[in-house]
């Protein structure tokens, strides 16, 4: 893929003409720099503490997941991305590893969170769609994940819209605020792959 040149971390710096094209929900999406971690961190935390959509169960602290976040880059398979409203990061979206083995680095498991005050307007949408845009021009990608605990029915519309397919529900898999969570999976096409025929 084309490289973006962000190698400035400043949050000025870091924006390109890939990612300055017209917002359509009010927010600019751009690659996150470690400025933004404290605000992912602060978000992520919300999901969290307060509800089944993470099942981890332990708020982060941004200097413990400084390592987390060496994890991504400006190109190849691993982002993070973050939408600003009014120089305010509003959320983030970023693709992991799949699985450690080596025959899961074609595959990456995406996800998504929005500030809960800044859902329902179309920030998750642009945001996603920015991160599935790039993951699309990485040659070495063919297929990404998304996994829904639910009910989420903004995260099943969204996946969906955006040309993820319903593979399959985990039944029961996860045990968090006293009940079992069950999880639905998304797998969605990437356009790069590099063994695609
Ligand atoms: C899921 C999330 C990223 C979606 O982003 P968003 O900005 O709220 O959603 P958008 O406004 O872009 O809408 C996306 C789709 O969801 C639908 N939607 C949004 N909120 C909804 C709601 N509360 N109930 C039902 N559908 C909803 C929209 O109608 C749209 O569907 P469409 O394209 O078919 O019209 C966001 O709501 C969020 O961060 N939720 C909490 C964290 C989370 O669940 N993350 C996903 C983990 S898998």
């Amino acid at each position: 893929m084309k490289p973006l040149n962000l190698t400035a971390k400043s949050t000025d710096d870091r924006k390109s003409a890939h990612f300055d094209r017209e917002p359509r929900s009010g927010a600019a999406v751009r690659p996150a720099a470690l400025a933004d971690l404290p605000r992912i961190v602060e978000i992520y935390n919300h999901y969290i503490e307060n509800t089944p959509v993470s099942f981890e169960t332990e708020p982060h602290d941004a200097e413990q997941r400084r390592m987390w976040f060496e994890g991504f880059a400006d190109s190849g398979p691993y982002r993070l991305l973050v939408a600003e409203v009014d120089v305010s990061v509003t959320g983030f979206a970023c693709s992991a590893r799949f699985n450690p083995r080596a025959a899961y680095s074609t595959s990456v498991e995406t996800s998504v969170y929005l500030d809960p005050a800044c859902t329902g307007r179309g920030i998750g949408t642009q945001l996603y769609s920015a991160l599935l845009a790039e993951l699309d021009q990485e040659p070495g990608l063919h297929r990404a994940y998304g996994g829904v605990s639910l009910p989420n029915p903004a995260s099943t519309a969204l996946h969906e819209r955006l040309g993820f397919r319903h593979v399959g529900t985990f039944r029961e898999v996860g045990y968090k605020f006293d009940r079992y969570w069950d999880v639905a999976r998304y797998e969605r096409e990437l356009a790069g792959g590099a063994h695609d025929k």
